[in-house]
């Protein structure tokens, strides 16, 4: 039997330094050791990825380059670069503004009439490049400038080049500066009038925001240029390796992937095989160009970077059975199944196994591609289901949901072809920061009753366990900084994703999995500039619980709004953490009372604040919020709240 034991102190705290004397209060919690819920599924940590902005180019994957395989026509016009205007407060001159490309970033060197685009045997794409030189000696090719570049780094890439004997050599050249020695030039010493792929290797020596990349002839006739690709040398597989280190610091079990709306016009063909011949596509939902040079290999091996376990979305928009059984066929099929053969002859001969599968995004929203009627829906998730179950009857559908009749309609006529059933939310900017983090907990635990409902409510469904995926859950407001929906957060939103973690573990008995939208830029909890990478506040609490938090959930009692309190035991009982969310700008302190158990110190603190509630942090800048850690010498009933803060305490628990 565990003793009870009773923390009574009272405790006014003042926080000198911060200034946050006044109205300091003692919050009173209970936390019962024995009142134990569900354990926290550790899916509840997961991620989501999507082909929109600059999550995955610009973002995760290394290509320097943009629009590599010359999508846009190259017309000798300015490159159309559209600039993202700063918003008022999360612009302080500190950032980096991030252009969206409406038109060829490449520009002509010498004549402007001296490129065509070749629609006959383009090498990829449309159409290709070629460059009519004049003869004389004047340099003829493109350039594409504002490439980021980091003194001392070596760039890796390649280029397909055909062309006539006498149109080489060819120069290509990386250039940092505007001097004559500001450049590292490979020189490639013939071609032919079939592509060739040639590898480039340069080393910057100085560091610039506007390096360029020139492609340059002064012979005779002319040459085409197939594609070309520049990364750091660094690059894991072709993901950078400053934004997969901070992946593997977020640590997080599963990654959502490819998208979102993305999906819905997806065609999962075109991002296999040889990456230089994956053809450039308009984004089928959203502003930029779908580059396929990462598809399902890709994604797959990031997972595996990462230590992470892939969550696949399939089209069921535009798509259908057909393809989404191919599609699982390609990924978990044996080599000697028809699709299962093409993964081998595209270097994978064995079956990645992936069990998470999404059926479909958002398909209730007239905004997605391919959007029909719920009553045709629930046909089709189930045609679908069927189909991929042919091919792999172990994998794991989780089917579009959404509150209310949606939710409702695919429980009661698809509960045999799923799961766990999906649910999105997100949140906009409120006034105060106390009802900026309450709606967060107030909006999961509305979708848990919500299912705890349908569970009663629906014949059969009782019995079946069907929980819910929060697939897409986070703040979404402000002007975009990092790209298409690339908001900034705050310490406000850091402490409102804390307490939706504390909601998730307070319904832990209806909540398998959640995916933080999105992990880089767009709306992501990591930013980055062209040569940096950063945790935003928000990506700083996901890491934090992931890392430190408990997996079985204890009750906590008491009243202590504003602030938020949850507690759980590690899996074998021994330690207890305690994380409190303060959403006011006062430090309080709790007084703790223990059923079930006591306290053992040492303990450890972490704290995550800032000076106010719009700190943020910036890609190269120094962090304005930060956790920092200290022991807890003793096992204390009074536990000290900073003001504008998430707090975690850990202490063994006997
Ligand atoms: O995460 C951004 C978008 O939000 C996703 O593409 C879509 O599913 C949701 O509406």
């Amino acid at each position: 039997m565990r003793r009870t034991r009773t923390y009574g102190a009272v405790v006014f705290v003042v926080l000198a330094g911060l200034g946050l004397s006044a109205c300091a209060r003692t919050f009173s919690v209970t936390i019962d050791l024995d009142d134990k819920r569900e354990p926290i599924s550790k899916y509840i940590y997961g991620q989501f990825i999507e082909h929109l902005g600059r999550c995955i180019y610009g973002g995760l994957w290394a290509e320097m380059l943009e629009d590599r395989k010359f999508f846009y026509p190259v017309t000798g016009e300015a490159p159309a670069w559209t600039m993202y205007k700063p918003g008022p407060r999360s612009w302080d001159g500190e950032g980096h503004p991030y252009e969206l490309l409406t038109a060829s970033p490449w520009m002509i060197i010498g004549d402007k009439k001296s490129v065509s685009m070749m629609t006959e045997d383009p090498y990829v794409g449309e159409h290709t490049p070629q460059i009519t030189l004049s003869g004389d000696g004047t340099p003829g090719g493109l350039l594409q400038e504002r490439l980021g570049l980091v003194d001392g780094k070596d760039y890796a890439g390649r280029i397909v080049l055909a062309g006539d004997p006498q149109a080489a050599p060819i120069e290509v050249s990386l250039v940092w500066g505007g001097g004559a020695g500001d450049r590292h030039t490979v020189v490639i010493r013939s071609i032919s009038p079939s592509f060739a792929k040639f590898p480039l290797q340069f080393t910057a020596k100085g560091a610039t925001d506007n390096g360029r990349l020139e492609i340059v002839s002064r012979g005779k006739g002319h040459f085409k240029i197939g594609t070309v690709s520049l990364m750091p040398a660094d690059n894991l597989f072709g993901w950078r390796a400053d934004t997969v280190a901070l992946l593997k610091e977020l640590n997080a079990p599963v990654y959502r992937w490819p998208g979102g709306n993305f999906v819905s016009g997806y065609d999962w063909k075109d991002g296999i095989g040889d990456p230089d011949r994956r053809p450039p596509r308009k984004n089928p939902a959203w502003k930029g160009i779908e580059h396929n040079d990462v598809g399902l290999h890709e994604f797959l091996q990031l997972c595996r970077e990462i230590n992470a376990e892939a969550f696949i979305a399939v089209n069921t928009g535009l798509g259908g059975a057909e393809a989404a059984a191919e599609e699982i066929e390609y990924v978990n099929g044996a080599p000697d199944t028809p699709m299962g053969r093409r993964r081998a002859q595209n270097g994978h001969p064995k079956p990645w196994g992936v069990k998470w599968w999404a059926i479909g995004n958002e398909m209730y929203g007239d905004w997605q591609l391919g959007h029909i009627p719920l009553e045709e829906y629930v046909k089709k998730h189930n045609r679908v289901v069927d189909a991929m179950r042919k091919v792999d009857p172990t994998f794991k559908p989780i089917a579009v949901g959404a509150k209310g009749p949606w939710s409702r309609q695919m429980l009661t006529t698809c509960a045999d072809h799923m799961d766990l059933i999906s649910e999105h939310l997100y949140w906009q900017d409120r006034n105060d920061v106390v009802s900026h983090v309450s709606q967060i907990a107030a909006q999961i635990r509305d979708v848990a009753d919500a299912h705890r409902d349908y569970r009663t409510s629906i014949p059969g469904l009782a019995d079946k366990d069907i929980r819910i995926a929060m697939d897409e859950w986070n703040y979404w407001y402000g002007p975009n900084e990092y790209g298409e929906l690339g908001v900034r957060y705050f310490l406000q939103d850091a402490l409102g994703i804390a307490v939706g973690l504390h909601e998730f573990f307070r319904n832990s008995d209806i909540y398998f999995m959640a995916n933080y939208a999105q992990t880089v830029n767009v709306i992501g909890a990591i930013k980055t500039t062209k040569t940096q990478a950063e945790f935003e506040t928000t990506g700083l609490v996901l890491k934090l619980y992931r890392e430190r938090f408990g997996t079985i959930p204890v009750r906590v009692g008491g009243d202590f709004k504003p602030l938020d309190v949850a507690a759980a035991l590690s899996t074998d009982g021994t330690v207890l953490t305690i994380g409190v969310v303060n959403p006011t700008d006062q430090a309080h302190s709790l007084s703790l009372k223990l059923n079930g158990g006591t306290l053992a110190a040492p303990g450890q603190q972490w704290t995550l604040t800032g000076a106010d509630k719009w700190s943020h942090n910036a890609p190269g800048k120094p962090r304005q919020v930060d956790i920092t850690t200290r022991a807890v010498p003793t096992a204390t009933d009074s536990l000290e709240v900073v003001g504008l803060s998430v707090m975690l305490y850990t202490f063994g628990a006997q």
